[in-house]
């Protein structure tokens, strides 16, 4: 790894290796690093985004010297700097917004310090990874701190954030620059991670833990997809998941339905594991024989084929799921989101169903949600909606999914058969087994009677 006494070293040593580098900066603050790089180095083009709202406070590179200052202000006052020199962009903008309206592949060098939560490096490093060209640089400010030159130490979220971007993208950190708080430096080599399933095969899979009475309304959700999905055989799995107590009973209840059936056997015990289950699925052994993944709860019918939603080309970096509720309300997350940079009326959608490619974006999704669950277990009890708030939160934040497109083949609590949909959702209150067994025998009545 490459030591260089300080970032604007390491920014004009990066920048020497590119002829006429695009660059972004995330978190301008007053543009000193702007103005430094913008002065020394031969830029090709600069993109600041800030915030640029409100009072808020920065150091130098090493954390000294810490200001308060009105970004608005700062804001009016580099635009006006900048307003002749072509090569320089200022953006009034969320980083997330921001990167996520500019094309893929087209930054040399992005360097993050803007929102130093862990969440919201995460979330930074994954949408640059997007936008950063192959062998092109990501770096940012706050790694770690190098107490010879700071006076204060400071605990940001950068650090797990950026080893754990680097374990799930499959990156190095090949250098460091040591101010104070020392900045990081990866050149991203995309192929690399590039090593997306090209298997055919899909996997269906659904859980049942927890209520007993929930093996008939898998036991109805199997019939369905036996008698109406016309599931191949050749490229379709289907593996329930459940505990070893459930595993003989739901054996000898579904022993007649004819469906390529595996089990996955858990053992676990509370309400929240029971709902978390469907985030394991990358633990499951088998689990890299398929590519497309779709998840059904157990209060879930089949009408059609399956096969032209399983045959769609999906995105590998997109959950798919049924829009439902907004991100303002705590069913959908409302408990984590910073309501400064996005909006309450944001739609969500319900974690009910859910298809998804077997890629390393969703793998590292789902660890996202995973560890996100198990840190806030540690300090509160289950939310209402049990995993569904933290799976819209993380896909949100990640800009990884996508509520529109399974419109047009689901609908949640149906009141007609539909000739175009495939999937038929009856959420009510989680664990309320009562009122789904009783939609579902009425609705699939209404299936048998139209066929
Ligand atoms: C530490 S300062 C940046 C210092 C600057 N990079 C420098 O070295 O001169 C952090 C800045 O990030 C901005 N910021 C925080 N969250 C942000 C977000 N989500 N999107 C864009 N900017 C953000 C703040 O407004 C603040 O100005």
């Amino acid at each position: 790894m490459k030591v260089f006494d300080n970032r604007n070293e390491m920014l004009k040593h990066y920048c020497q290796q590119i002829t006429n580098p695009r660059i972004l900066e995330i978190g301008v603050f007053k543009g000193e690093l702007l103005g430094y790089i913008v002065n020394n180095c031969n830029v090709g083009s600069f993109d600041a985004v800030d915030l640029f709202t409100g009072v808020t406070c920065s150091g130098d590179a090493d954390g000294n010297n810490v200001v308060y200052y009105d970004v608005g202000k700062s804001y009016i006052e580099l635009t006006q700097m900048y307003q002749n020199n072509p090569c320089v962009s200022i953006h009034k903008s969320d980083s997330g917004a921001y990167l996520n309206g500019q094309p893929d592949n087209t930054f040399d060098i992005i360097y993050i310090d803007g929102d130093h939560s862990y969440n919201g490096v995460k979330r930074d490093l994954i949408n640059a990874y997007k936008k950063i060209k192959d062998n092109g640089y990501i770096m940012g400010h706050d790694y770690e701190m190098n107490m010879a030159k700071a006076h204060t130490t400071y605990d940001f979220g950068v650090k797990k954030a950026v080893d754990e971007f680097c374990k799930e993208y499959n990156q190095t950190i090949i250098a460091k620059a040591n101010d104070g708080c020392v900045s990081f430096c990866i050149q991203i080599t995309k192929h690399t991670i590039v090593n997306e399933h090209d298997s055919s095969m899909n996997l269906i899979y659904m859980c049942v833990f927890h209520q007993e009475s929930y093996i008939n309304l898998l036991q109805l959700l199997l019939t369905s997809i036996q008698e109406k999905a016309n599931v191949n055989r050749k490229t379709t799995d289907i593996l329930i998941i459940t505990s070893p107590t459930f595993y003989p009973i739901i054996q000898a209840q579904v022993s007649s339905i004819d469906l390529p059936l595996k089990y996955h056997i858990l053992d676990i015990h509370t309400l929240m594991e029971a709902s978390c289950c469907k985030l394991t699925i990358f633990e499951y052994k088998d689990i890299d024989k398929y590519n497309k993944i779709l998840y059904l709860d157990t209060d879930v019918l089949l009408n059609a084929d399956v096969n032209v939603l399983l045959d769609h080309d999906i995105s590998s970096d997109k959950i798919y799921a049924l829009e439902e509720g907004v991100i303002g309300h705590e069913f959908w997350g409302a408990q984590f989101f910073n309501f400064t940079s996005y909006n309450r009326d944001t739609p969500a959608y319900s974690a009910g169903v859910l298809y998804f490619r077997n890629s390393s974006a969703m793998k590292g999704l789902f660890s996202d949600i995973n560890t996100h669950i198990n840190s806030y277990m540690q300090h509160h009890g289950p939310p209402v909606c049990l995993d569904q708030p933290f799976v819209v939160y993380n896909s949100v934040m990640q800009n990884k999914c996508d509520n529109q497109f399974m419109k047009q083949y689901m609908e949640n609590n149906p009141a007609y058969v539909s000739p175009t949909k495939i999937i038929y959702h009856f959420p009510g209150g989680p664990g309320d087994y009562s009122s789904k067994i009783h939609k579902m025998t009425a609705f699939w009545r209404k299936c048998k009677y139209l066929q």
